[in-house]
């Protein structure tokens, strides 16, 4: 197959793409373009329009060749054999133009695009800046403001809005290839002729030294530890002030920095994992996925709520059932609240708001769900109750209706178990706040049927979230991992850590909160709840649970009650560090035994993420999740762990097994506890010399 052919249409040359399945900038086709525009450049036609076939305008550089060792034509070269057509260059966009394929967009002459394509350059969500012109010559068509705008947040801008940008030339309407080609003519007739981008100057007045340090300083905040979008404002920065090829060379310099970079590598891993993720093996292609066009949710609390906005954003209509009327209104007024937010912040107009709103009405009688296509319940997490509502789905559901539990911790086994039809049921457990956390762990029953699997993963993606499948086991995959973690920061609490040290270990690693300025906003409470229903020995260690349980008692649960480990301003919710804590912890330290000392931060940072690396081998080799990657879109979605550290197991890759299985072992020695010994899976890919790409599950 020709991934680019030429062809001529009276006086046009038209190249067309056709590499599906988003034409992304591979050798061939770069190679392809190269070619045919030398022969567009040598033929009489007098115009020249660039076109995609399939799905999608270029959706940019083949991101599985970075990492690999360069092949040439480079896309610098691609774009520069377009300005050096003597001929117009005219490209027709369609779908998504972004990253590469708008820079080779932006070195052609004119751009037409349909009203529903989409432009942008998302190469700082991998790392990355544009390497292929985009920091050039953006800001020389949009000046440097709406640029870094831009490009430092990758975010997608609509036809409408790039062409009032002046992106865009003309909005077409379909179909593209023939209002293209007629655009094209209508150029050549009225005589327009080469008109390059690198030729106009940038308008850059008003824009200076300190308009660029406060972007550095607002980035260096926006995007924490993040090294790509620092470059991306020197590259900005070297547009005004350097001529075009040099500010080219510099940007490429930059480029090939931030491609080798750990970052960029993670961040890539993280794109292809997720990617991956939505694969299930040994689920048969031919399996259809059940149709869901209606849904209910039992319980409208704090989960059910955000669920429920869930589906209603993704144009799904939704029925709420609460226990009594008194807690519907209150459901269904959290989700007003909630939307009014949204249009508050401007992220939303009010009539699309109420738009959505309309999709969700609310009951208190199952009756109500009865021809829906999947209920999730959110009810109490308290396995009788989960019971007694799925015997109310059971009685009242249609046949073929998928029965889905939002359960964090309970066997779901037991609950499919407990109605007449299993093989419908399936566990969706959504983060909070659900309408916002991308994560949505689908967990696999014994006895569930393949279109129940394969309908719960397609609607995850459709209702804009990243699927993950998790076998059943207590937290599944995050909340189970998430254990470990929590108690390695009770533990350096009480042997000598304060919270705000443990707390900024974590965020100097780059988590989005630290693991005690997250409980408080969880509220200590819980957590305290659910100890209470279990026995001494499934609470294990006192240590770990002996200070939140002291907090708790004396009233302390977090953020809502004003203390927690902190102490907060009760009107700017502004943290600060509290005595009172310390005194608690070092009572608690003494009747446990303890005699406090200094920990150091690596300690710190070392014993939270080596417990999530070991519990995560656990996770894989009992196959709760089915592959590393899928551990790492997990935390990278759900848990904050920062996307440009790619992942618990990418982190230990990256570290290396041995080294990894080594410091657990010294841990293990240290604290003469089982609980750190290198996990068996760990032991024996280090034992083999494998790595965990080399472990097929
Ligand atoms: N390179 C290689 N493969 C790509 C790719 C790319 N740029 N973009 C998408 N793919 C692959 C995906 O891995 C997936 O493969 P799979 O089917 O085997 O899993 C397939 O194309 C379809 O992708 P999606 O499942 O994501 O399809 P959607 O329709 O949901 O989304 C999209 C399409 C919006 C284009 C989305 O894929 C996307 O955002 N792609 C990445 C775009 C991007 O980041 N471009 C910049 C690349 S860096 C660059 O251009 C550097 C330059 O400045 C030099
Ligand atoms: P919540 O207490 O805010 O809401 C539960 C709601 O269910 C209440 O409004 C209650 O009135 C209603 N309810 C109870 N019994 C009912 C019944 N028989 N019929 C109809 N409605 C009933 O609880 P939350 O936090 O929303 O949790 C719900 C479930 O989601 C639990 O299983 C929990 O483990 C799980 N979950 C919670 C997360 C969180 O962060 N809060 C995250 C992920 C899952």
């Amino acid at each position: 197959m020709m991934v680019v052919s030429y062809q001529k249409v009276e006086e046009l040359g038209v190249i067309t793409i056709n590499n599906p399945p988003v034409n992304a900038l591979s050798q061939s086709v770069r190679q392809g373009l190269v070619d045919a525009l030398q022969q567009a450049g040598r033929d009489d036609t007098k115009a020249v329009v660039l076109i995609c076939e399939g799905r999608t305008f270029i959706a940019g550089a083949d991101i599985s060749e970075f990492g690999k060792p360069p092949l040439e034509p480079s896309l610098p070269e691609v774009n520069a054999a377009i300005e050096a057509c003597p001929k117009p260059v005219i490209a027709a966009l369609h779908g998504t133009a972004l990253g590469g394929g708008f820079e080779v967009a932006l070195s052609c002459d004119y751009r037409c695009a349909l009203a529903s394509a989409q432009v942008g350059l998302p190469e700082v969500n991998l790392g990355l800046l544009p390497g292929a012109g985009g920091t050039q010559r953006l800001p020389r068509l949009i000046g440097p403001e709406a640029a870094l705008e831009m490009i430092t947040s990758g975010q997608r801008v609509g036809s409408a809005k790039a062409s009032a940008l002046g992106l865009i030339d003309r909005i077409l309407a379909e179909p593209l290839a023939e209002n293209a080609l007629a655009y094209a003519r209508e150029l050549v007739a009225k005589g327009a002729g080469v008109r390059r981008v690198r030729d106009l100057q940038v308008a850059g007045e008003g824009f200076g030294e300190a308009e660029f340090a406060e972007w550095r300083t607002r980035l260096a905040k926006r995007k924490r530890g993040q090294k790509a979008p620092q470059r991306i404002v020197d590259c900005v920065e070297t547009a005004l002030s350097k001529p075009f090829e040099q500010g080219l060379a510099f940007e490429r310099a930059q480029f090939v920095e931030c491609v080798q970079s750990e970052q960029s590598a993670a961040l890539r891993h993280i794109f292809f994992a997720e990617r991956e993720a939505a694969r299930v093996p040994g689920l048969d292609k031919s399996v259809m996925p059940r149709s869901v066009a209606r849904v209910g949710i039992i319980g409208a609390g704090t989960m059910g709520g955000g669920i429920a906005m869930c589906f209603a954003n993704a144009g799904i209509p939704v029925t709420l059932v609460e226990q009594n009327q008194e807690g519907l209104d209150r459901g269904l007024g959290l989700i007003r609240k909630n939307y009014e937010i949204t249009v508050s912040k401007g992220k939303l107009t009010g009539p699309a708001a109420q738009e959505r709103q309309k999709l969700i009405s609310g009951s208190t009688d199952y009756a109500d769900v009865g021809d829906v296509d999947l209920v999730i319940e959110a009810v109490f997490e308290s396995m009788d109750v989960k019971k007694q509502v799925f015997a109310e789905l059971d009685e009242h559901c249609k046949p073929g209706a998928i029965l889905a539990t939002n359960t964090s911790y309970l066997d779901i086994n037991e609950i499919a178990a407990s109605v007449s039809r299993p093989a419908d049921v399936v566990g969706l457990h959504f983060f909070s706040p659900a309408n916002v956390m991308r994560l949505l762990e689908v967990v696999r029953t014994d006895q569930v049927a393949d279109d129940v699997l394969a309908t719960a993963m397609a609607l995850g993606k459709r209702i804009g979230k990243v699927p993950v499948l998790a076998g059943v086991c207590f937290g599944f995959i995050g909340n189970r991992m998430l254990r470990q973690y929590a108690r390695e920061a009770q533990l350096c609490l009480i042997e000598g850590g304060t919270p705000e040290q443990i707390d900024s270990a974590l965020t100097g690693f780059g988590m989005a909160m630290g693991p005690l300025a997250v409980s408080d906003l969880a509220g200590l409470d819980i957590s305290y709840k659910a100890r209470q229903a279990l026995t001494q020995e499934q609470k294990g260690d006192p240590r770990s649970y002996c200070i939140a349980d002291a907090l708790v008692e004396m009233g302390r649960l977090g953020q809502k009650s004003g203390a927690g480990y902190y102490r907060y301003d009760p009107k700017t919710r502004a943290r600060e560090s509290d005595p009172e804590v310390v005194a608690v912890v070092e009572a608690q330290a003494a009747q446990q035994g303890i005699t406090r000392r200094t920990l150091s931060d690596q300690e710190i940072l070392d014993r939270h993420l080596l417990a999530l690396v070991n519990e995560g081998f656990r996770i894989l080799e009992e196959g709760v999740a089915l592959r590393p990657g899928d551990i790492d879109v997990v935390y990278v979605n759900g848990y904050g762990f920062p996307s440009y550290q790619g992942g618990p197991m990418f982190y230990a890759s990256q570290l290396g097994l041995e080294q990894v299985s080594q410091r657990l072992e010294a841990l293990h020695q240290q604290t003469g506890e089982a609980y750190w010994q290198p996990a068996p899976l760990l032991q024996q890919l280090v034992r083999d010399g494998q790595t965990l790409a080399d472990w097929a599950g």
